[in-house]
């Protein structure tokens, strides 16, 4: 099978290396919408546009799937694209249900969620409806990070920089309130390292990977595997045009080793 996997940016290439882990076997498009990345700061009608004409893109180079590796674009954009194509599109959203399930768990005034995510995630409903169903006993805080998708698109995962953004924003918060941080964007993930490092050993990180990866298998009969990164058959593109420089493909190999490094820190 052929799995077009998109995000703004490097973000996805989270998503894409668990999907290579899993589903080894399969072909992948991974396409990093660079001329347009962040999406979280922008308006909601423009990443609407983005994500129609991508998925359009992804199916002319006859996908058998699209995976939206992008919390932003499925919260304004996988109703719509849904809607007009017909071609398996799956989509991510913060895994806030297991992040309040294991807050539960420990039942004291300590055990609350913390759901960090793109401005645009935050603001829109769909967030909002999920809080609704999961969220009874109003554990969940919501905390913008778009400072985070910049720096990761410059490859700063660790130092002073990103210390010193984690402490800034969260100085209206009580990092103690906390035993489950869901990262609510893709791009989040390569700094799972800093976020420990800051919230402490007791708190627990949740990305929605797994989840999404074994969705994907589900919807399209395959079975999981467990593979090796290097063996995969990957094109990547970036805003429509096939990488081919060496520099570039280097940077995703870069990519992928940050994420093999940072992949079993939860
Ligand atoms: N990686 C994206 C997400 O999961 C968005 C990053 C951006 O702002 O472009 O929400």
């Amino acid at each position: 099978m052929r799995i077009g996997i998109f995000d703004s940016g490097i973000g996805g290439v989270s998503v894409l290396h668990e999907a290579v882990r899993l589903l080894p076997d399969e072909e992948y498009i991974f396409y990093a919408d660079v001329d347009h990345v962040p999406y979280g700061v922008k308006t909601s009608e423009q990443v609407k546009e983005y994500v129609d004409s991508i998925v359009s893109e992804l199916i002319s180079m006859d996908v058998d799937a699209v995976v939206i590796a992008c919390n932003t674009a499925t919260s304004v954009a996988a109703n719509h694209v849904r809607a007009k194509y017909d071609i398996p599109i799956i989509g991510m959203e913060p895994a806030v249900k297991p992040a309040v399930e294991a807050a539960a768990v420990g039942v004291n005034e300590k055990s609350r969620v913390l759901v960090m995510a793109t401005p645009i995630t935050i603001r829109e409903n769909k967030l909002h409806t999920l809080l609704e169903k999961v969220d009874t006993q109003h554990r969940v805080d919501l905390l913008s990070m778009p400072g985070f998708v910049r720096m990761a698109e410059a490859e700063i995962f660790d130092g002073d920089e990103v210390d010193g953004y984690i402490e800034e924003q969260m100085a209206v918060l009580n990092k103690e309130l906390y035993t489950e941080v869901v990262l609510g964007c893709t791009h989040f993930n390569y700094f799972k390292p800093a976020l420990k490092k800051f919230f402490g050993e007791g708190v627990e990180l949740i990305d929605g990977n797994l989840g999404t990866v074994r969705h994907v298998a589900k919807v399209l009969g395959l079975e999981i595997s467990q593979g090796k990164v290097e063996k995969s058959n990957i094109k990547y593109y970036e805003s429509g045009r096939l990488v081919t420089e060496q520099e570039k493909l280097d940077k995703f190999m870069r990519l992928h080793r940050r994420l093999e490094e940072v992949h079993d820190i939860r």
